[in-house]
């Protein structure tokens, strides 16, 4: 059984990242039409429209017909509760296939893919992408890539998500899976640990890891996804009813990969909920594998019990046309007393009896290019009637062009983003600052927004219980 280790936590003198490289080298001197190429690999996540213009894709070219790689080709689950077991399939046929490869070259039979734990504090270096990666920065060390960022944000890698008991996202709650949908490749909304850190640490590196389409070319990805993937099974550890869907839709659904033998297979997430049973089986140092369905009935009535408990949330005021975020902070102004029936009940929110939920939804996001992560505020007065900046959250908008494009597989609705902004508001009422009747919404970019990308939201709305 392959343990998958933690890469900062590799001894001096382990050769795991070394045989990367060279695996990376040989995989890269493959042909784009053979499912053990770098390229065929990466086109299996997402591929350009038009690769032989796009500047990561055209040293692949020539690339086979649309007719060969149909149903292997841009499968990745995004905004979806396929996203977990997708992401699963997709790393274990990855690291059988470069372990195949650092046989072939001479390297040991054990290989398995580190992860990178940027959430551990107690790492201090644990933002930054490890140095293989980044040394040499040129092309003779096939770990690096151009035009990337580093390191990513701590505001980017918060575990909230891990506080979520639910795994299907519900009408009245984000789950940390994602929400039941079809086959999805892209477009809707991210479950809890698909936002944070997911999608945050793809808008931060930027390059080819910023876009859907081109992010399985970045030798990182892999170990960002470990780490992502091992965050389903820390998630399920947490207990308290945690558990996986029982859907069939769920359980059953199949999706297709070719092995390191060149073989079309296919695998459901049924089959890799527990990582000791996925191909030759893994399981992650640190974190204990269980078997599905370890979670008891009871246990499970519970959640649904809660589930019943939390009062459905209200729209309570909406902007009426879409903004446009650009290189200048944006500003909306929104009222929680703006429908008559909530304003009782906006008012009344106290500490005391532990707030009424509020939240802030972002809809039809739409934008072409890579967007820098926006970072959201409240603004109220502050004591010398200037306004300050309370941070509300952010949003990364991974796979925005491709949300926002329409065609076989893409609505072209675009994305959906909410930040639950109940704590914040709570704190501010306390502070005796807050006016209900303007709550003024500030979104600002991280980084310089590039001239070539655009962004507007269609609708941003408050919700209240
Ligand atoms: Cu399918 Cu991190 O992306």
């Amino acid at each position: 059984m392959k343990v998958r280790k933690d890469v900062y936590g590799l001894p001096k003198g382990d050769t795991t990242l070394e045989w990367y490289e060279k695996a990376v080298a040989l995989m890269k001197t493959r042909d784009t039409s053979d499912p053990t190429s770098w390229a065929y690999l990466g086109a299996i996540h997402g591929i350009s429209p038009n690769p032989q213009w796009n500047y990561y894709w055209s040293q692949y070219a020539p690339f086979p017909p649309k007719t060969e790689t149909d149903g292997f080709w841009e499968r990745c689950q995004h905004q979806s509760w396929y996203f977990l077991p997708w992401h699963r399939m997709y790393l274990a046929y990855f690291e059988q296939i470069v372990a195949q490869a650092i046989v072939e070259l001479g390297g040991p039979d054990d290989w398995a893919l580190p992860f990178w734990n940027y959430c551990d504090t107690e790492n201090p270096l644990a933002l930054d992408i490890p140095e293989a990666f980044t040394t040499p920065a040129d092309s003779s060390n096939n770990l690096w890539m151009p035009n990337r960022h580093n390191q990513v944000d701590r505001s980017s890698v918060t575990l909230k998500a891990l506080k979520k008991k639910i795994y299907t996202t519900s009408p009245q709650e984000t789950g940390y899976g994602g929400p039941e949908t079809k086959f999805n490749h892209s477009g809707g909304s991210n479950g809890a640990l698909e936002s944070y850190p997911h999608n945050h640490v793809h808008v931060d590196i930027g390059g080819a890891m910023g876009n859907p389409d081109t992010a399985g070319l970045d030798p990182i990805f892999w170990l960002h996804h470990a780490n992502i993937d091992r965050l389903w099974q820390v998630w399920l550890n947490e207990g308290e009813g945690r558990s996986n869907p029982d859907e069939k839709n769920w359980l059953n659904f199949k999706f297709n990969f070719h092995d390191k033998d060149k073989q079309a297979v296919t695998l459901t997430p049924k089959e890799v909920e527990d990582t000791r049973k996925v191909l030759s089986g893994y399981t992650y140092e640190g974190v204990a594998p269980s078997a599905p369905g370890a979670v008891t009935k009871a246990a499970k009535g519970a959640v649904a019990g809660r589930k019943m408990a939390v009062m459905p949330l209200e729209i309570v005021d909406a902007t009426q046309k879409a903004q446009a975020l650009t290189a200048q902070p944006s500003r909306v102004s929104l009222s929680l007393s703006a429908k008559k029936a909530s304003r009782k009940s906006a008012k009344t929110v106290s500490k005391q009896e532990g707030g009424k939920r509020m939240m802030l939804r972002f809809e039809n996001i739409k934008g072409t290019g890579l967007v820098p992560v926006q970072s959201v505020y409240l603004e109220i007065p502050g004591e010398d009637g200037i306004p300050q900046a309370y941070l509300a959250g952010s949003l990364a908008l991974f796979g925005l062009e491709r949300a926002s494009t329409a065609d076989e597989h893409h609505s072209g609705s675009g994305l959906s983003e909410h930040l639950d902004i109940t704590e914040l508001v709570n704190s501010l009422q306390d502070s005796g600052k807050f006016n209900a009747d303007k709550l003024d919404v500030l979104i600002q970019s991280n980084r310089p927004m590039p001239n070539e990308s655009s962004v507007s939201v269609g609708k941003i709305s408050l919700y209240s219980e």
